[in-house]
């Protein structure tokens, strides 16, 4: 039996297999408002098979998005299409999940298939962006606005009534963006962070409005749903952001009730040299696991079904998060099911049987979404 294909449960969710459709911003949105594309986008990966779908980064406010097309969460408008995206993912028997993020000093950016580096201007319809201090992400990006302690505390709200709305919208896991340079890594890395009051300088200061964002979410997350967090493990920079911190982090998170950390690196500084492999992030993902003891998600460059079903069976990691390789194939799960299993009834849709070469009668009771 895989334990790749196995269910998986946290709280009293049960995840059908351990394969997770990692964030992945589609830049496709009008007002934050969800749309066909991205109905059909995640839609696709719930029918091909992965076991949790993850939309992209979601902003809490409209100042918090990468690009002006970005999804949000910051208006009950925004809620509907949401719900409609939700429903489908569940009727495919696949768990929703969102990721809550704020960009921070990486806001109002182009659209990356642009081509055009740095930010968008304010006479161009772009914005000034925030951050814990006012240093540039590098000199194509607009200096960040430094905030203060209303405009922080305002913005622990923002991620507490996306959390109420993102559990209206039916969304099961609920995912913090702490990760990638966006603006809660920014305070916990020393590179982007040089404040003076009680979010800067020290450790315990720069990992506190993670820790505040992560309990206010955590608060209005159903006791028995399970709240995820993304880091970045390393800067890859000297002076960055380091494993330890991440360790320590993650014990942390941990006590606050958090019951995965996503583990992810870099985003923060352009001087990274990031040693890009074949599941390059998974040994951070299993340094956490053992010393934060917390299970995890490892992600990166995991594009095999065997190198998968290695990882969760050293155990490294907990879950297998898969971006690219899921772009590239959606189907990528059902796939992995014939090669781990052969012999074993892979899940296909009834109305995609006949792809498989299988052709077995299907109850109308297994059908996934029943008419
Ligand atoms: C098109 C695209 C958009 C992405 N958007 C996000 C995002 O919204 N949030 C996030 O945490 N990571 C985002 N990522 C990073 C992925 O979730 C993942 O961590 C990274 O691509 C490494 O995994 P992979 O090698 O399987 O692609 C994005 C990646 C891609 C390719």
């Amino acid at each position: 039996m895989s334990l790749l294909l196995e269910p998986y449960t946290l709280r009293h969710l049960t995840l059908p297999n351990r394969i997770v459709v990692s964030p992945m911003c589609q830049y496709s949105a009008v007002d934050g408002l969800a749309n066909d594309w991205h109905l059909v986008h995640l839609g696709s990966r719930a029918v091909g098979g992965a076991g949790l779908v993850f939309t992209e980064a979601t902003a809490v406010t409209a100042q918090g998005r990468i690009t002006a097309q970005d999804l949000g969460l910051w208006d009950d408008a925004q809620i509907p299409p949401l719900q409609r995206i939700t429903r489908f993912i569940t009727a495919q028997g696949a768990v929703p999940g969102i990721q809550l993020a704020h960009a921070g000093r990486k806001a109002s950016t182009h659209r990356p298939w642009l081509g055009k580096h740095g930010s968008v201007k304010v006479e161009d319809g772009g914005w000034t962006p925030v951050g814990p201090s006012p240093i540039a992400f590098d000199p194509e990006h607009a200096k960040p606005t430094e905030l203060n302690k209303a405009q922080i505390d305002d913005i622990i709200q923002a991620f507490v009534e996306a959390a109420h709305r993102a559990l209206k919208a039916g969304f099961k896991v609920v995912e913090v963006h702490a990760a990638h340079g966006y603006l809660l890594h920014q305070f916990l890395s020393p590179l982007s962070n040089q404040r003076r009051d009680e979010y800067g300088s020290c450790f315990e200061n720069r990992i506190r409005l993670t820790l505040q964002v992560t309990e206010a979410v955590r608060e209005v997350w159903p006791e028995e749903l399970p709240v995820f967090v993304r880091l970045s493990a390393t800067d890859w920079v000297e002076d960055g952001w380091n494993p330890d911190e991440t360790v320590e982090l993650a014990k942390r998170l941990r006590a606050l009730g958090v019951d995965l950390i996503d583990v992810s690196s870099g985003g923060t500084s352009v001087h990274a040299e990031i040693p890009v492999g074949p599941g390059y992030q998974t040994r951070f993902a299993e340094r956490i696991r053992v010393e934060s003891r917390i299970p995890t998600g490892a992600v990166g460059m995991i594009t095999d079904s065997m190198q998968a079903e290695h990882i969760l069976r050293q155990p490294q990691a907990d879950l297998i998060f898969l971006a690219r390789e899921l772009l590239r194939d959606p189907y990528w799960p059902l796939h992995a099911d014939e090669d781990l299993q052969p012999g074993l009834k892979a899940i296909w849709p009834a109305q995609y049987q006949r792809a498989t070469h299988r052709e077995q009668p299907i109850h109308e009771s297994d059908l996934r979404d029943p008419a």
